[in-house]
């Protein structure tokens, strides 16, 4: 379909590019990703052209019935890109105007191809969240499940690693819940910066046609219009945002990962994941590996060098446009897709989740659960609350000497640690019975985390 090889620029230009240098700044093989963005930022600029009577209606008609045209061939993978089409974006106008002839040089009037991709990227990354904002609630709404069916599951919760005190697992997996909370909650805020409509600066310092910005706003679902035609064209702000939240996310999912794979280990002994969801080894032939956790972890840090580069980019970068910007695209694109797909495999990988829950309540029965209970109780009897500490650290250290749990204790050897201790039974030392005890908002108390498995199953249903 084309054939011509003139640059857009060729009126200025003695020679034709070297090929080398188009090779090295082609940005053709990662920006395809934008054409249909771009398609969508040039139909709502040239219907604009038409009601300004900038172009003429018969001249507005052609433009989007050739874009239509353009995008069918892109869709059918039969758009035919020239190495010399230096962007996405010049290869579509070069389609139109092989397509529909010269009135296609006229979609490009009051428009730079500054304006032009920071608009086509900002719709990528408008969509790019919302598809985010869907994978995290369909994690949450899976770790409520989750929840929801282990309400009763004790399991230790713990600080540094070590058993501290005794949780359920609903518990355990909601704080995860939270987390992911917060990640929506600030990919919403990013996409309100997202969501600016840069066209209309142009190169950048605007057009002296008469262009309406607020009618391309609301035709591409922008909130407003970029105020300072400098800053439009330069601003990249909100793809670091982006990347910082994406960042946060996959650190978010990273703990998950950690967790379920030592979970899954023998030394925990926790849970297994389904072997749908494992791999083996090719040479050890009893081996079950958590793959699908593992490569989440390790693609966080794929996510964070995505961040570094496009920071790195910016800094400082003088106004307003440079070519640097171009470098924008590829930690974009990689960090939406790899969040995306690290999402959707770890939303597998909670619902495989086989839970050994007898293994969690004897982990969680051992190691003095209730210790902090005792302490609790000598408060309330009006011991000062470092004095009880000591006292309950002594009996814990008479128990381990001795080689007793604390449930092991007669009522004269508690008595002779505290006399307020002599009425505590043995099944007020469980684990169960922490979690029971449990009275302060958000703790561990089962009423409380039912609280919130109800509100997060709430949610997921409206
Ligand atoms: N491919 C370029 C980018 O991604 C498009 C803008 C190029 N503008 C220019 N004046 N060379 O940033």
């Amino acid at each position: 379909m084309k054939a011509k090889n003139t640059k857009a620029w060729a009126g200025r230009f003695a020679t034709a590019a070297d090929p080398r240098m188009e090779a090295f700044t082609s940005s053709l093989a990662v920006d395809r990703r934008l054409a249909q963005y771009d398609i969508q930022g040039s139909v709502a600029h040239c219907r604009m052209l038409v009601k300004q009577k900038i172009l003429t209606r018969a001249e507005g008609e052609k433009i989007l019935k050739g874009l239509k045209n353009v995008q069918r061939e892109l869709a059918r993978g039969r758009f035919p890109f020239l190495a010399s089409d230096e962007d996405i974006h010049m290869a579509v106008e070069a389609g139109l105007i092989e397509t529909i002839g010269p009135v296609g040089g006229k979609l490009h009037t009051a428009r730079s191809r500054n304006d032009q991709v920071a608009t086509a990227l900002r719709l990528y990354l408008r969509e790019a969240v919302d598809e985010i904002v869907r994978g995290i609630e369909a994690l949450q709404f899976s770790l409520a499940k989750k929840a929801k069916a282990h309400m009763g599951t004790v399991m230790p919760g713990y600080t540094h690693l070590q058993r501290a005190q005794p949780v359920s697992l609903a518990h355990h997996l909601m704080a995860h819940w939270e987390a992911l909370e917060r990640d929506r909650a600030r990919f919403g805020d990013c996409r309100g910066r997202i969501n600016v409509l840069p066209l209309g600066a142009a190169a950048l310092a605007g057009t002296s046609l008469p262009i309406d910005r607020k009618f391309v706003a609301r035709e591409l679902g922008f909130r407003s219009v970029a105020s300072n035609s400098i800053d439009a064209v330069a601003d990249r702000d909100f793809v670091v945002e982006f990347l910082s939240c994406a960042a946060l996310a996959m650190t978010h999912l990273s703990r998950i990962a950690e967790e379920l794979i030592l979970w899954c280990s023998a030394e925990f002994g926790f849970a297994r994941l389904p072997d749908a969801l494992c791999t083996g080894s090719s040479l050890m032939p009893h081996k079950k590996n958590p793959d699908a956790p593992e490569l989440v972890r390790a693609k966080t840090g794929r996510i964070f060098g995505d961040l570094v580069a496009m920071l790195t980019v910016l800094k400082a970068l003088p106004l307003s446009y440079n070519r640097d910007l171009q470098e924008d695209k590829e930690p974009a694109f990689d960090a939406a897709e790899t969040l995306n797909a690290c999402l959707a495999v770890t939303v597998l990988c909670i619902e495989g989740l086989e839970v050994d829950e007898v293994r969690m309540a004897e982990a969680a029965g051992a190691d003095f659960p209730a210790a902090v209970e005792l302490v609790d109780r000598l408060v309330e009897s009006g011991v000062p609350m470092r004095e009880a500490h000591g006292i309950v650290g002594r009996l814990v250290r008479s128990c381990l000497e001795a080689g007793l749990g604390m449930a092991d204790l007669s009522s004269e050897e508690l008595a002779r640690h505290h006399p307020a201790l002599a009425g505590v039974r043995p099944e007020e030392l469980t684990a169960e019975a922490s979690l029971a005890a449990k009275r302060s908002a958000g703790s561990a108390a089962p009423s409380e985390v039912a609280r919130q498995v109800r509100r997060a199953l709430r949610r997921a249903k409206r």
